[in-house]
């Protein structure tokens, strides 16, 4: 086990690993470079699985499980986040037991959002996978009892902010077509964004929603409350300001190529992420679904 408070204070013997399916994760290194702009990432995404939102539970454990632990052996990351409310509300206690690295995942915030509505109608956009978890029932029977939760489940929103980042257009009419069942809603006042893909379209979906004459809603995604996470466990670790090792270069690792006229190299760089790297053994010859 890597013990954290076992290294010399502010080098990290290892970068922070941020793992997700896709691009989502990127909304996560978003908040924790502007918490910690040192910090040194290395990006992976399980592409060649991609989307999460529709597989099967007993699939994707075992998937998230094998990626992560290949991931481990060629990173040897510090600490791993993973960026996905999809795996998170379905490994994560498996995940913490058997990579045994500090773990931190990404669950909707149910929690701020009932703290924070005022008329206690609120919006919950995830994948599907993710509005049907028993976790998310529970932390809706937890947190928000008294509130009324109006799940959207929405694939196709996750697929959107692939469009999105791999430099294509995305049209007004497939965001109002998702955000529909929510603006049928009059007394809500605040949305979970409880997939990490859909903070990248947050200023768009305001945008249609507001042009409709809806009230302006308070969007809440977990970006801001994993990077506070992170930065407790490396300041209980002794890491008030960690710095990258020298020869530090900040990958993403993929598990499939990219297409050839894909522009996500370019949407990488802009979060850092100046080299890919090619996680072998990964690539699914047949779509699983
Ligand atoms: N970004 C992911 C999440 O937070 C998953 C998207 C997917 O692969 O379906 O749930």
């Amino acid at each position: 086990m890597v013990d954290l408070a076992a290294t010399p204070p502010t080098q990290l013997t290892g970068p922070i690993l941020v793992f997700d399916s896709g691009v989502g994760g990127l909304s996560v290194v978003q908040a924790l470079r502007e918490r910690m702009p040192s910090l040194p990432l290395v990006y992976a995404c399980d592409n060649a699985a991609f989307p999460y939102g529709q597989k099967t539970e007993a699939w994707l454990k075992e998937r998230v499980l094998s990626v992560v632990g290949s991931l481990i052996s060629e990173v040897q990351p510090s600490l791993i986040v993973l960026a996905c409310n999809t795996a998170s509300t379905l490994t994560l206690p498996e995940l913490r037991n058997s990579c045994r690295l500090p773990v931190v995942g990404v669950v909707p915030a149910i929690k701020p959002a009932a703290l924070i509505t005022r008329s206690g109608q609120i919006g919950l956009l995830a994948t599907c996978g993710t509005v049907n978890r028993p976790y998310t029932e529970k932390l809706i029977n937890e947190f928000a009892a008294d509130c009324e939760i109006i799940k959207v489940g929405s694939n196709r929103l996750v697929e959107l902010a692939e469009i999105y980042l791999a430099g294509g257009k995305i049209a007004d009419q497939d965001l109002l077509e998702i955000l529909a069942p929510l603006l049928a809603e009059p007394r809500l006042d605040t949305v979970i964004l409880g997939c990490t893909h859909f903070p990248l379209l947050q200023p768009h979906l305001a945008r249609v929603a507001e042009q409709t004459g809806a009230p302006p809603w308070q969007w809440i995604d977990s970006g801001a409350a994993i990077a506070r996470r992170v930065v407790q466990l490396l300041n209980d670790a002794g890491y008030s300001n960690p710095s990258c090792p020298t020869h530090f270069i900040p990958n993403c690792w993929l598990t499939a190529p990219l297409a050839t006229d894909s522009q996500l190299p370019q949407s990488l760089q802009l979060f850092g992420f100046s080299q890919i790297k090619q996680l072998t053994g990964f690539d699914l010859k047949e779509p699983v679904s």
